[in-house]
């Protein structure tokens, strides 16, 4: 376990690259895997999270040729097999912590005509996963899980619901296309849904009650599958092979990008440029809320390697600016769903209040976000409050002029760990986060970069 104590930046200056795009690193394994054709991944997440995806798919048959460097800057070349040529493994597949592998993979594995075994790590054994058994037995998957009973009780009712959970057991092939209007918003749901459509017989429809990233569909796109978005509806034909478009340059992770984006608002005095950040409008989310609350934030998407190509990006610079408190609409959340713990520690020190609406989701995470970021951030003086209206949670936050030093913890969740290092990087005294292990989950090499644009 490695614990970090941190001390308040004076300021920060410089411009840093970061490493690829998790969620459409993982796309571009799983589809380059199933394409005729070589595909070569550059500016590859050396993360935990996409080393599962990779993991599974060699043991599924799929030969790749790994060129993995510590400062982030990997390359994966894909000697991709065709829509029918994946194998059946040898051993169940072991999925870590990673819900992105283990959500796309269970979609992908669906329309697979063999049985085998997905095992998951101590977390993700935790998250809820009914939400794609339902779709992918309609469509025809043979799927068991983990059931267990869950029993709620509120005011006089007591209300039981089955929840699914990993460890799972498929046995695919043979699924029909359905048409489906998915109950929560959720990409990887989506995802997983989608990858079976590749498989199954007709169309297969679904409905998004709100619009979320869209990497999946643009990666297809690019691979000339079979699949239009009109809306919230996406339709994808199955049986047709994927052709390879040769190589997918990854733009950095507008995920981890947002940690410095908030460092640098609210630390003194900072200047700092992100270059080439992917920008698609269903991930930007925390862009336009923390320019809302009247960050300086900058755009530069003349240089980018990416504007023309697969998805979006540019170069963002950013300056310290006081920042006003907002109101964060649930129909925003799934474009920043990732961002929100940060956005939060960003909230505890804008004037006046911020309220983010609807953020139930944030309770199935890697851990219980509003708890871990509620309980880390009220120990260093902020005022955070959680309420319940109309069946929406909602944080509530009064900014404070300043956080105190304390002692935290990151739960074993690498995105409050990380923001947990922000907040402490501007709080007054020294602070403690328990273990940052955890932040190898999705960038690794987080802690070189912040240390690259510290100044002391
Ligand atoms: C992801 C979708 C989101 C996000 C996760 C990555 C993806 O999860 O929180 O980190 O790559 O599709 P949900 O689909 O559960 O909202």
């Amino acid at each position: 376990m490695k614990s970090l104590s941190v001390q308040p930046t004076s300021t920060l200056q410089g411009t840093i690259a970061l490493p690829g795009d998790k969620s459409i690193a993982h796309r571009a394994l799983i589809i380059g895997a199933i394409a005729k054709g070589t595909t070569r991944i550059k500016n590859f997440p050396n993360s935990q999270d996409c080393l599962s995806t990779l993991g599974a798919l060699e043991k599924l048959g799929v030969r790749l040729k790994k060129s993995l460097k510590p400062n982030g800057l990997s390359e994966i070349k894909i000697f991709g097999k065709g829509l029918a040529g994946l194998n059946k493994p040898l051993a169940p597949l072991f999925l870590g912590d990673s819900g992105t592998s283990f959500r796309l993979l269970c979609g992908l594995l669906s329309g697979q005509n063999f049985f085998l075994r997905l095992k998951a790590g101590p977390s993700l054994s935790r998250r809820p996963m009914r939400r794609i058994t339902v779709p992918l037995r309609m469509m025809g998957a043979k799927i068991t899980a983990k059931r267990v009973v869950q029993i709620s009780r509120r005011k006089v009712h007591a209300a039981k619901r089955i929840e699914e959970y990993p460890p799972f057991e498929i046995k695919g092939g043979n699924l029909k296309g359905i048409t489906y209007t998915m109950p929560v918003a959720s990409a990887q749901v989506k995802s997983a849904i989608v990858l079976a459509g590749l498989y199954a017989r007709g169309i297969t429809c679904i409905v998004e009650p709100i619009k979320t990233r869209d990497h999946t569909e643009r990666m297809l796109k690019l691979f000339q599958a079979d699949i239009k978005t009109i809306k919230n509806k996406i339709k994808v034909k199955g049986g047709k092979e994927l052709l390879s478009p040769g190589t997918i340059d990854v733009p950095g992770d507008i995920s981890s990008a947002t940690f410095f984006i908030v460092l640098a608002a609210i630390a003194p005095g900072a200047h700092l440029v992100i270059k080439n950040v992917g920008l698609n409008h269903s991930r930007s989310g925390a862009l336009r809320v923390l320019r809302r609350m009247r960050a300086d934030i900058k755009i530069n998407t003349s240089s980018s390697r990416y504007a023309a190509g697969l998805e979006p990006a540019g170069d963002i610079i950013v300056k310290s600016s006081l920042l006003r408190g907002t109101v964060v609409k649930k129909e925003e959340i799934p474009s920043l769903i990732d961002e929100l713990p940060i956005l939060m520690v960003a909230a505890s020190l804008a004037r006046g209040r911020t309220v983010f609406e609807g953020v139930g989701e944030l309770r199935v995470k890697e851990t219980d976000r509003i708890n871990s970021m509620l309980r880390n951030l009220t120990s260093m003086g902020a005022e955070i409050k959680i309420e319940e209206k109309r069946g929406s949670e909602n944080i509530v936050i009064d900014g404070v002029k300043e956080l105190k030093a304390s002692e935290v913890k990151s739960f074993g969740d690498h995105r409050t760990a990380m923001s947990m290092v922000v907040a402490g990087l501007v709080a007054r005294g020294k602070s403690k986060i328990d273990d940052l292990d955890c932040i190898r989950k999705s960038f690794p090499t987080f802690l070189d970069k912040l240390n690259s644009i510290i100044q002391r």
